[in-house]
């Protein structure tokens, strides 16, 4: 097991940053093993929110996490972290994450997801003059792997076919990555999970969107026919992964991580519907009434399903939030983080949706 002692975590005020953070040093700590210091660094794009962080900060602040507001494709300022915290311990969330987004304007995800790992990569690689007790952990996407007929799923060793701006920049920051480790010797590790869900997620995604969406009574867009599929995995069992896979990966491997939970999102939607309506006392068929679909996503991908074998045999993970439970929890949660929501969706977030999607 490795020595994981000041971990520089990148992008810690997005969704799964912010969980990952939480599920080290929240609450319910699921880490009692961990001792060491978290350097949370994030640019506070229009998805990075650092009060998600509050407790965490008023704790731990100034002791065992630090927030540092900055952006990963500033060279001098990375390397300055690195030197001021010591890191040794790399894992990095930060990116543009959304394929819409990308799709309406791809040169935000070039800056971020592949200038700025390449940055990461270098100012690690510079820090650490070929130590091998540190660790570069590289957070990606199934979405790198392209898009499934009716069977199958994807492995560590499928070939990359990333089909949006998004899942390409994200194909290009997996292959800098390997390439740091082939050519220069930096021990890395890389994940590539399926669609996560949960808290603090930023409600452009399906589920915090459809979920909002229902509780204002405004339209559910559904994309196409509703018939594309994707595989869902609770935001904690992921941190959960990731966590074992920066303990105990190999350096040099790659893992998924899956839910082994395909959902057609139409068949998704009217599962959330009963839950909502349950939830609110209200009639699913009134709620039904206002999914509306609408034109597809250029270059949707059908289906992603992935095999997470791997990581289950070598090192031991499995999933323990079940869907309906991990769906329930999520429906509460944004009913009763209604300031959250709020302060994330005002601003430039909405006039983002007004200028794109008429408010929707
Ligand atoms: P998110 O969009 O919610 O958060 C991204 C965070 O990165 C934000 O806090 C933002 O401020 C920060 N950031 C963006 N650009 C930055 C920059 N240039 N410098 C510093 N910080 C910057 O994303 P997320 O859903 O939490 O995803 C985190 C990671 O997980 C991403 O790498 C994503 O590709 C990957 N991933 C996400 C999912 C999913 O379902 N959300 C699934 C698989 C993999
Ligand atoms: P999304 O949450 O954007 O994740 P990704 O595209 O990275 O998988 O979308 C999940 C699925 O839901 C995807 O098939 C697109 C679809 N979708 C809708 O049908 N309507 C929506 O408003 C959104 C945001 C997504």
């Amino acid at each position: 097991m490795r020595k994981l002692t000041n971990i520089l975590v990148t992008g810690g005020a997005g969704f799964i940053g912010v969980n990952f953070i939480r599920f080290l040093f929240g609450e319910d700590c699921k880490t009692p093993e961990f001792d060491g210091r978290i350097i949370n660094l994030d640019a506070l794009t229009y998805a990075g929110n650092a009060a998600s962080l509050k407790e965490i900060d008023e704790k731990f602040g100034g002791t065992r996490y630090f927030f540092e507001r900055g952006n990963i494709c500033d060279k001098v300022f990375v390397d300055d972290i690195f030197k001021k915290y010591d890191i040794d311990t790399v894992v990095h969330f930060a990116a543009e994450s959304h394929v819409d987004r990308s799709i309406l304007g791809p040169e935000a995800f070039i800056k971020t997801n592949v200038l700025g790992t390449f940055t990461l990569l270098d100012c690690a690689r510079n820090a650490w003059h070929g130590a091998h007790d540190v660790l570069f952990h590289h957070i990606s996407t199934d979405e790198v792997y392209g898009s499934l007929g009716e069977t199958g799923q994807f492995t560590e060793v499928t070939p990359y076919d990333p089909h949006s701006p998004y899942s390409a920049s994200k194909a290009a920051s997996d292959h800098l990555v390997m390439s740091y480790h082939h050519t220069y010797g930096l021990p890395v590790t890389l994940s590539n999970c399926s669609n996560n869900y949960g808290p603090y997620q930023f409600p452009e995604k399906l589920i915090p969107l459809m979920i909002l969406n229902m509780l204002e009574g405004k339209p559910l867009p559904v994309y196409g026919d509703g018939k594309n599929i994707r595989d869902w995995l609770y935001v904690e069992d992921h941190c959960d992964a990731v966590w074992t896979i920066m303990r105990d990966g190999v350096a040099g491997e790659k893992y998924n991580i899956g839910g082994d939970n395909e959902w057609e999102n139409i068949k998704l939607l009217n599962a959330l519907i009963g839950i909502v309506a349950k939830k609110r006392g209200c009639d699913a068929e009134k709620i039904k009434a206002l999914i509306t679909f609408v034109k597809d996503r250029p270059g949707h991908d059908r289906r992603y399903a992935i095999d997470c074998s791997k990581i289950k045999k070598k090192l031991g993970w499995k999933q323990s939030v079940k869907f309906e439970e991990g769906l329930d929890q999520t429906v509460d949660w944004y009913i009763s983080n209604a300031g959250w929501v709020n302060s994330i969706r005002s601003g430039e977030y909405q006039r983002w949706m007004e200028r794109n999607y008429g408010g929707r």
